[in-house]
């Protein structure tokens, strides 16, 4: 188990009472299934390039992968994209039912705001360090952040959109949450402005092409490779970019934005060989 992995852990509720414990089995079966662990990485590097380091981080790192897991769990509930499988396992609401999968959403959604604000996260940040995280959360999580991007996702089923609403709608679903990731990470770094300015511009990058990438991937991957089903997108009618302009200018899109996520580095006075090679990982990605 990661480092990642076992902080995740540490952080959920300890119950006596069985019914709850219920809800928190819930919570851990989709938060320990494994996943990519983007955006914790993200705060993690960011809050080392700026010269602060992985221990303080760590809080505001899980707090996000709490965040994202609770907006994957409710993403595949049958009202949402209705999807039968996640991180290669059964979906939550697929081995706990929709009422408990709703509420394990909930309670993410709550415990990363637990953890921000936790006593290990005000220790090792302060006060002020942690509010600013929390408002951070809220925010790009919030209506017009990850939650604003998937009603524009829902509306824009079985609809013929344009490249621009294609791009508001990536940047808010999936954009909003890797942005808060670096900005996470400077903020526990206590960074220059100008760092906070690159951050943002990295993450607004590789945060679109993530996305383009991940709608190339439910055409041309497998469910086996993807560990989620393949054909989701077009099954729910979902407008993509990989459906507005195809693949092949998909795959040359994705990597011009991940090349603007790399020059975006270039301020930093530190080594960015881990982000460079971070931002073409997940431009190659299989998964
Ligand atoms: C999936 O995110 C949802 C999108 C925003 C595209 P990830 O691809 O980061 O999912 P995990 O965390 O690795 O399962
Ligand atoms: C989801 O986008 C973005 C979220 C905010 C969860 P998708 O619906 O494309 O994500 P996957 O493909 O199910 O992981
Ligand atoms: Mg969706
Ligand atoms: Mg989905
Ligand atoms: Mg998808």
């Amino acid at each position: 188990m990661s480092n990642i992995e076992q902080e995740l852990l540490s952080y959920l509720p300890k119950v006596e009472n069985e019914n709850i414990q219920k809800l928190v089995s819930a919570m851990e079966y989709s938060l320990m299934a494994g996943g990519k662990r983007v955006r914790p990485m993200l705060v993690l590097e960011f809050a080392k390039l700026c010269g602060g380091s992985e221990e303080a981080a760590m809080p505001f790192a899980c707090a996000i992968e709490m965040i994202h897991t609770y907006s994957l769990i409710h993403d595949d509930l049958p009202c949402m994209d209705n999807d039968d499988l996640r991180r290669g396992k059964p979906t939550n609401h697929k081995v706990y039912g929709e009422a408990t999968a709703l509420l394990a959403g909930n309670g993410l959604l709550t415990l990363a705001f637990e953890t921000a604000l936790s006593a290990k996260a005000i220790e090792l940040n302060g006060y002020e360090k942690c509010a600013q995280a929390a408002k951070v959360l809220a925010l790009y999580a919030g209506a017009d952040g990850m939650l604003g991007g998937q009603m524009i996702d829902l509306e824009s089923e079985g609809k013929s959109v344009s490249v621009d609403h294609l791009k508001e709608m990536d940047n808010k679903k999936t954009g909003a949450l890797m942005i808060a990731a670096c900005k996470l990470g400077c903020i526990s770094a206590g960074a220059t402005k100008e760092q906070l300015d690159a951050a943002c511009s990295y993450a607004d990058n590789i945060g679109l092409a993530f996305q383009i990438i991940d709608d190339i991937l439910d055409i041309t991957s497998s469910t086996e490779t993807l560990g989620k089903p393949v054909g989701s997108d077009d099954e729910n009618e979902k407008s993509t970019y990989a459906a507005l302009l195809g693949i092949e200018e998909c795959k040359r899109l994705s990597a011009e934005l991940t090349e603007n996520a790399v020059n975006a580095l270039d301020i930093f006075e530190n080594d960015t060989e881990k982000l460079r090679n971070f931002a073409y990982y997940l431009l190659n990605r299989e998964n």
